[in-house]
């Protein structure tokens, strides 16, 4: 495995593909939108320069990963050679679908299709190719560069051969791959944080406590790493409810999204991104 293709330029899509540009393989990068594109790269230098300060990675290294990311306007040109590629576009299962499809279209017969989808199982997406067995899971944690683990998934459609493939792509960018032998919506991780979020945000609902309060809880009684709050001010507002609303139409006991999410994308409030959302950032 050589070269990777990455669909979606947003915030895991160019993470993703500058974590496997770090590790030497061949990266080319695509957004179907162009701005999207430039802005990212101008948002990797900026979270790269404080790891350079911090001591995590060297401006040489950053410079040759950058050499191995090739951004693209074209869906074709980026996956035509592609042996493994990794899609990270907007959590939306008809917009996904659509672009498996494409995928399947485009990319060499041997290619492997994963997603980074936070919810969605491949088996959704896999039934749009005509190489299933080629299809998984590979989910990715944010910030991309300091998460240690990254979810495998193997569907009952996915082959042993492609499995391997992918734990051994997580293996070579050095992080640790979780293989799950099961599907199940959201995986680990995310079926985990869902609960706590929405007790979060029913305790907020409920006036018990501030966001704050809610957050030091997490923090310091839990000992959380960070806050349900400001880990949905990270993880984007409109995303975190796209994650939860998926979840909603595809689980039946899940919740659905909070009201007062709804409010705050509303007001155009998406958290870090837009410098508000529970929390105000500069
Ligand atoms: P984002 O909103 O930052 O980026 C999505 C990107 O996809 C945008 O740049 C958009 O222009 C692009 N896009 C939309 N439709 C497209 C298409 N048809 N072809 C090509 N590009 C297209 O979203 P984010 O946060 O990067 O999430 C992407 C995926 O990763 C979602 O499935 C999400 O559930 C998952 N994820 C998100 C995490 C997070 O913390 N934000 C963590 C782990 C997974």
């Amino acid at each position: 495995m050589n070269q990777i293709s990455v669909i979606g330029a947003g915030l895991m899509g160019s993470q993703i593909a500058l974590c496997a540009a770090f590790a030497g393989f061949k990266v080319h990068l695509y957004d179907v939108d162009e701005q999207r594109l430039q802005t990212s790269q101008q948002q990797l230098a900026k979270q790269m320069a404080n790891y350079i300060k911090r001591g995590l990675f060297s401006q040489e290294q950053f410079d040759q990963a950058n050499d191995n990311l090739i951004l693209e306007t074209s869906l074709s040109t980026a996956v035509e050679h592609a042996d493994l590629v990794i899609e990270a576009i907007v959590e939306d299962l008809a917009l996904k679908r659509n672009l498996f499809q494409q995928l399947d279209e485009l990319a060499p017969p041997h290619a492997i299709l994963a997603t980074n989808s936070s919810m969605i199982v491949s088996s959704m997406l896999a039934s749009s190719t005509t190489r299933p067995d080629q299809v998984c899971n590979i989910h990715f944690f944010n910030p991309v560069f300091l998460m240690a683990v990254v979810e495998v998934v193997k569907g009952a459609h996915t082959s042993n051969e492609t499995a391997q493939a992918a734990v051994d792509f997580v293996t070579r960018i050095h992080k640790t791959p979780l293989l799950l032998q099961k599907e199940i919506t959201g995986f680990i991780a995310n079926r985990i944080l869902t609960k706590v979020m929405e007790e979060a945000m029913f305790l907020l609902e409920e006036g018990v406590a501030t966001v704050e309060e809610i957050d030091l809880a997490c923090t310091k009684a839990l000992n959380h790493p960070i806050g349900p709050f400001a880990l949905m001010d990270l993880t984007g507002l409109d995303t975190a409810y796209a994650i939860q609303k998926t979840q909603f139409e595809l689980e039946e006991d899940a919740k659905a999204p909070s009201p007062l999410l709804k409010e705050k994308l509303a007001h155009g409030q998406l958290g870090r991104k837009t410098g508000q959302g529970f929390y105000t950032y500069q």
